[in-house]
């Protein structure tokens, strides 16, 4: 099969197009021939050595695919060869064939396209992850970092389904339409320099709940608009700089800071990110949420679409297809 492989760490453009053995679903795991796969933040941070974790080189990255079921391991009696799915995987992705345990796999209805169902398993089960960390209710205030991102986007519109009130955090005037289109309330530019007066004039009583995938600067001028007993989730630094906080600012404003992490919540409790993909499938069947799809890309094109990410150029998320 035709797979990208990262064989040393590095960029985007030092990934090597190449063959490969197709893998083989062991007990409990199914082979999914790839039709689409979403192009991740975190596989740049992956490439380049940088992340939580560090897969023996050479490894194939590619976090988030859609596909068939070509095969099943012993055990599998949920799914049958040629079922529809996405699926969430530790990496692999970007290959014509991928396997992905049960509990990471999706069911898929037919009426949606392959993108959108490759841009949906990593937004929207991260976003739903961190919005039930934060306890997000209904008439809070919520300020999301990257809103126009793909996880940003996902968040808005499951803060939006809950009742809550959307400061979306957008980086120019493109993102701020998308924003907007995904339900956000208010819209505030992350290239300001005053990030938190600009804040306290949309929502003037502060701010409940802040979901931060930057860290740096977001974190910083975030933190000082939320209010007696607010929350911050704490998702990744796409910033590149992870903040650090005297812990007496939490105390004399009740406040929390609480980390997210969806990739070691599959690991800890698969069956709670099952019941959740399930639910976020349902939903988008019914199409209460969307995943926005900046662009579609074929396959050979991922260290150009990588690149791109990196470059803050992508409203929502791209697809390989
Ligand atoms: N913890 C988890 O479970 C989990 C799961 C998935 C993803 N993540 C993390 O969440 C973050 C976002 O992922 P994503 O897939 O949504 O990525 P994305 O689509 O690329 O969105 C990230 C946003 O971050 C902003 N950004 C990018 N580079 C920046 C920089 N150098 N300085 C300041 N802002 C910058 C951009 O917003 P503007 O240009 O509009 O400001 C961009 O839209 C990543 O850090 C990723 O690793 C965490």
């Amino acid at each position: 099969m035709r797979a990208w492989k990262c064989v040393t760490w590095g960029g985007p453009s030092q990934l090597e197009l190449g063959n490969m053995p197709d893998p083989e679903p062991g007990e409990g795991q199914v082979e999914i021939t790839v039709k689409a796969c979403g192009v991740n933040f975190a596989d740049l941070l992956l490439i380049s050595g940088r992340y939580t974790v560090r897969p023996e080189l050479p490894f194939v990255p590619g976090t988030e695919v859609a596909g068939r079921i070509t095969r099943v391991g012993p055990g599998v009696e949920a799914f049958k060869v040629g079922a529809k799915v996405a699926a969430f995987v530790k990496h692999g992705g970007y290959a014509d064939k991928v396997v992905a345990p049960l509990p990471q796999v999706i069911s898929i209805a037919e009426s949606i396209p392959a993108p959108e169902a490759a841009a949906f398993p990593v937004s929207y089960g991260s976003a739903e992850l961190a919005l039930e960390r934060a306890g997000l209710a209904a008439g809070e205030v919520v300020v999301i970092g990257g809103a126009a991102g793909a996880v940003g986007t996902a968040c808005i519109e499951l803060a939006k389904q809950r009742d809550a009130i959307v400061v979306a955090c957008v980086g120019d005037s493109a993102k701020e339409k998308v924003a907007l289109a995904c339900g956000a309330d208010h819209i505030v530019s992350s290239r300001s320099r005053h990030l938190h007066r600009d804040i306290q004039d949309v929502v003037t009583a502060g701010v409940d709940v802040i979901i931060d995938p930057i860290g740096g600067g977001f974190f910083e001028e975030s933190l000082r608009v939320l209010r007696y007993a607010g929350r911050v989730v704490v998702l990744g630094f796409a910033s590149g700089k992870i903040p650090s906080l005297r812990l007496n600012q939490l105390l004399v404003k009740h406040q929390s800071i609480i980390g997210s992490s969806l990739g070691l919540t599959c690991v800890k409790n698969p069956e709670l990110m099952s019941t959740k993909w399930s639910r976020l499938a349902e939903m988008l069947e019914a199409g209460q949420i969307r995943p926005r799809i900046s662009h579609t890309r074929p396959f050979t094109d991922l260290p150009a679409a990588l690149q791109m990410l990196k470059d803050r150029k992508v409203a929502g998320r791209i697809v390989l297809s």
